[in-house]
């Protein structure tokens, strides 16, 4: 973990990826990247569900432990899904229960809301990843996936977490669509790294979900997302080619 905080240090540039797979996972490890997040934005990308608020803790688990067993250098880790850190002692029963399944560190989502949960997971030895700003957990009571910072208040707001966060023991913080002046000034204001999405250029380090990174849920990409790749297109072409070559009567 310190050496994340030393990277904000250094100026040197932290980056984070979704995985929720085995080989997903591997493909990533083996190309470098400084943290692999098992992110419960699987609920959407992959089991299909309209947002977060649905994903279990069962799911979340089965798709740690098929992530770990791909990872061997980069930090896994987990995000706790709603409802399973309501009290203190829940969170960190549910963030031992992450370890069991091969995360080297967990997530959840809130601030100065859930100090007393983040104190008691970080007290408990397990490594902690913050997430402030917009929170997805959060999607249907805010109406929508709104960018956060916009009046002082929000940015008051989101200072007073960013800070609670680090005094809680936090290794990291997510900083979660917050428009990129507020993330500059946040990233400023704390001594561990500031890790965005859909928040600027000026965080520590930069997080996506892989599926909008490699096209590979075309049907809504996040307008800061410029993908890389269109594998969507790729597994259509070859399934069309695979439909034509049987129909075909090719073999093989
Ligand atoms: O669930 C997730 O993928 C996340 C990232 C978007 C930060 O929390």
């Amino acid at each position: 973990m310190e050496d994340f905080r030393q990277m904000k240090q250094r100026g040197e540039k932290i980056t984070a990826l979704t995985a929720y797979d085995y080989p997903t996972a591997r493909l990533l490890d083996e190309s470098g990247i400084n943290i692999i997040l098992v992110g419960d934005s699987v609920g959407m990308v992959v089991l299909g569900y309209q947002d977060t608020t649905a994903v279990t803790l069962d799911e979340m688990l089965h798709h740690t432990r098929a992530a770990a067993r791909g990872v061997k250098r980069a930090l896994l880790v987990a995000d706790m899904p709603i409802r399973t850190y309501e009290t203190p002692v829940q969170a960190v029963e549910t963030a031992r229960r992450f370890v069991a399944a091969g995360a080297q560190a967990v997530k959840l989502e809130g601030g100065v809301n859930r100090a007393a949960q983040i104190e008691a997971i970080t007290q408990a030895g397990i490594p902690f990843m913050a997430h402030i700003g917009m929170l997805p957990q959060t999607v249907r009571e805010q109406g929508g996936y709104r960018i956060k910072g916009r009046t002082q208040a929000e940015i008051d707001s989101l200072l007073v977490d960013a800070r609670t966060v680090e005094k809680a023991g936090a290794f990291s913080v997510v900083l979660e669509i917050v428009i990129a002046d507020v993330a500059k000034q946040i990233t400023n204001a704390i001594g561990i790294p500031t890790i965005g999405i859909g928040s600027g250029e000026n965080c520590d380090g930069q997080i996506l979900v892989t599926h909008d990174l490699i096209g590979l849920f075309p049907w809504f990409t996040p307008k800061f997302v410029s993908p890389e790749a269109r594998v969507a297109e790729e597994i259509r072409r070859a399934a069309r080619a695979f439909i034509e070559r049987t129909r075909g009567g090719g073999g093989r």
